[in-house]
């Protein structure tokens, strides 16, 4: 079964990551409640953008994105001031085929 990583994004080098381990196919927001561990959300079907999180390595190991997450995505990275270093995911509809480490990805 894949392991997903959370890291802080605080950049703490002291502090552990969260690992879970999860289903083939699980979104990763599902794999994390599953485990007692709550991401940021707010409509859980890939449209409010509040479950964004940035993906450290592993990206090839995410279910490609539909549309409703690519556009959600698309609409992120045209309002946020910031910029991402590394791709963008929706944690509510990306789905785990292997391992991932990601982080939280906070747009202000
Ligand atoms: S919770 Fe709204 S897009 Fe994921």
């Amino acid at each position: 079964m894949p392991t997903v990583s959370l890291v802080s994004s605080k950049k703490d080098p002291a502090e552990d990551p969260i690992q879970c381990t999860i289903d083939k196919g699980q979104t990763i927001y599902d794999g994390f409640i599953q485990h007692g561990h709550e991401l940021p959300h707010g409509c859980l079907a890939g449209s409010c953008g509040s479950c964004k999180v940035e993906i450290i390595s592993g990206m090839e190991n995410l279910k490609p994105p539909g549309v409703i997450e690519s556009d959600t995505i698309k609409s992120i990275l045209g309002t946020c001031k910031k910029r991402p270093l590394n791709p963008i995911r929706l944690a509510c509809r990306a789905k785990v085929l292997g391992d991932v480490t990601l982080q939280v990805f906070e747009c202000p």
